[in-house]
């Protein structure tokens, strides 16, 4: 993972060139990668136990230590706060700091693209969905590996009518809002922001370093 005090350096000074190729490329071709074990198990517990749920879903996706997690929590207490993370260590961190009172917060480990796709094919609606500085891959060569130049880019949009994206590189935030008016034909503005109080660790790191932040909110209602 990179190093989240140091502002992102990249060989790439604009949008993608292969930015537009590789969307039209996904919308032709679905994304068919078969669904990993461990998270068609994850998901199979989680919509067993939550299917009759009566509150509405929000997701954080990449959600580390899930300190944003239970932030968001705080902040929607009549919602399920889904934290999902592949890293273990992370996610055990995120239960060991969550307390008993906190009843609506909730952590999966699992591949947030298949988790993604699991959600779809299940019809989970999920009211809002944040992407909280998501690994930049900052090398033009590894493009494919941000979410919004991924096979999967096109489901992600359909998860949620609300999406908001933060990252500490102006560029990815600027990229997502291209492949979003791709794929809609709606347009979003990046913002700058600056936060009262962090909501994630990386948020915490990136302001103490005193970086700009960009946000992308994206409403498809
Ligand atoms: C840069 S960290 C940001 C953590 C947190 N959102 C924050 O703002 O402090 C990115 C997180 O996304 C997780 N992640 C990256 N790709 C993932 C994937 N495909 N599935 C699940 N988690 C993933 C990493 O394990 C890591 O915890």
């Amino acid at each position: 993972m990179h190093n989240p005090s140091r502002s992102v350096c990249s060989n790439q000074e604009d949008l993608h060139p292969d930015l537009m190729t590789l969307l039209q490329r996904h919308r032709q071709h679905p994304f068919r990668k078969p669904i990993s074990s461990h998270t068609h198990d994850a998901f199979a517990r989680f919509f067993f136990e939550h299917k009759g749920d009566r509150r509405s879903f929000i997701l954080d996706s990449g959600c580390g230590v899930g300190w944003s997690t239970r932030n968001l929590a705080a902040l929607y207490p009549d919602h399920l706060v889904l934290g999902i993370d592949k890293s273990a260590v992370r996610l055990d961190k995120a239960v060991k700091n969550t307390q008993p009172a906190e009843t609506n917060v909730l952590f999966i480990r699992a591949d947030l693209v298949d988790f993604w796709r699991l959600l779809l094919l299940h019809g989970v609606s999920i009211s809002r969905h944040y992407l909280l500085y998501p690994n930049p891959w900052p090398k033009k060569k590894d493009v494919m590996k941000r979410f919004h130049a991924h096979p999967v880019f096109f489901e992600l949009l359909q998860i949620s009518p609300h999406l908001e994206l933060r990252s500490n590189w102006e560029l990815y935030a600027r990229e997502f809002a291209w492949a979003v008016n791709f794929a809609t034909g709606r347009q979003f503005q990046v913002e700058t922001f600056r936060p009262q109080e962090p909501i994630s660790p990386f948020e915490k790191k990136y302001c103490r370093s005193g970086q700009a932040l960009y946000r992308l909110a994206i409403d498809l209602t």
